[in-house]
C-alpha cells in the first residue's frame, strides 16, 4: 500500500483495494504541488468536515472522476446538490466498501460550511477517519483537538499509521500530538495540517524528536509534499 502526502490534511491512499483521496485542499493551498487534474482514476474522496481547507476541491474531483463522496450525512447532503454520488455515514458507523473499510471517528473540531459572507451552512460534526484496506488500519484524526477515547482508537484498532494535526492554533500542536500518539499506539505517525500557512508554522523536526522520547513504540515519519511511503 502507497500513502502519498499532498500537503495539509491530504493524502492519497493507493491500495490492492483502490484509490482514496482524503481532504484534497489543492488549488488555494500555497504548498500544494498537484492540482485537481492530476487525478484521474480515484475510488473515494473522503472529507472529514466542511472547512474549506479539507473540503478544499472534492466535489470537483468527485465529479470529474466519478469517485464517491464519503463524509458526515449533513456534509455528504451538501455535496449531493452538486450530482456528486455520495455515501453518508455518522460518527462510529462504518462502512465495507470494495475499496476498504471507512468509519467515522469523532473529532474535536467545527465543520460549518463559509458561505463567504460570514455567514455558515451547516455541515454536521467534524470526523476523523478509520480506514482499513489490505488488511491494515489506518487513522487520519481530520482537524481535531486531544480527546481522551483516543485511547479507545488505539486500544481496538491495530494501527498501521497515524496522521496527526501538529500545527497548533485550530488543531493538536505538537505537545498534544506526541499524547495522542501514546494513547493510539500506531506503528507510524506522520505529521500533517502545519506549515501551509504561517500562523501553523511549527518545527517538525521537534515533533519527531518529542516523539521519539514521549512515545518510542511509535516510529515518526515526516513526509515532504509529494513523498510516498510504503506500508
Ligand atoms: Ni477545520
Ligand atoms: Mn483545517
Amino acid at each position: 500500500m502507497q500513502v502519498i502526502f499532498h500537503s495539509h490534511a491530504c493524502f492519497e491512499i493507493n491500495s490492492a483495494q483502490g484509490k482514496i483521496l482524503i481532504d484534497p485542499f489543492l488549488r488555494d493551498n500555497p504548498k500544494a504541488i498537484v492540482s485537481p487534474d492530476d487525478f484521474q482514476e480515484l475510488d473515494a474522496v473522503l472529507v472529514s468536515h466542511g472547512h474549506g481547507d479539507h473540503l478544499g476541491d472534492a466535489i470537483e474531483i468527485a465529479l470529474k472522476t466519478g469517485a464517491i463522496l464519503i463524509a458526515n450525512s449533513e456534509l455528504a447532503d451538501f455535496a449531493a446538490r452538486s450530482g456528486v454520488k455520495v455515501h453518508r455515514l455518522h460518527i462510529g458507523g462504518k462502512y465495507q466498501f470494495p475499496f476498504g473499510t471507512v468509519k467515522l471517528t469523532q473529532a474535536i473540531h467545527g465543520s460549518g460550511i463559509a458561505n463567504g459572507d460570514g455567514t455558515y451552512l451547516y455541515g454536521g460534526l467534524a470526523c476523523g477517519f478509520l480506514i482499513q484496506a489490505e488488511g491494515k488500519w489506518l487513522y487520519h484524526a481530520g482537524d481535531t483537538g486531544l480527546f481522551g477515547d483516543m485511547q479507545i482508537i488505539g486500544r481496538y484498532h491495530d494501527l498501521e499509521l497515524a496522521m496527526l494535526p501538529i500545527g497548533d492554533n485550530y488543531v493538536m500542536g505538537p505537545e498534544d500530538a506526541v499524547i495522542a500518539a501514546q494513547m493510539l499506539r500506531a506503528k507510524h505517525v506522520v505529521p500533517m495540517h502545519f506549515d501551509t500557512f504561517p500562523l501553523i508554522r511549527q518545527d517538525a523536526g521537534n515533533f519527531l524528536d518529542l516523539l521519539q522520547r514521549k512515545a518510542p513504540e511509535c516510529v515518526g515519519i515526516l513526509l515532504d509534499v509529494g513523498q510516498m511511503m510504503e506500508l
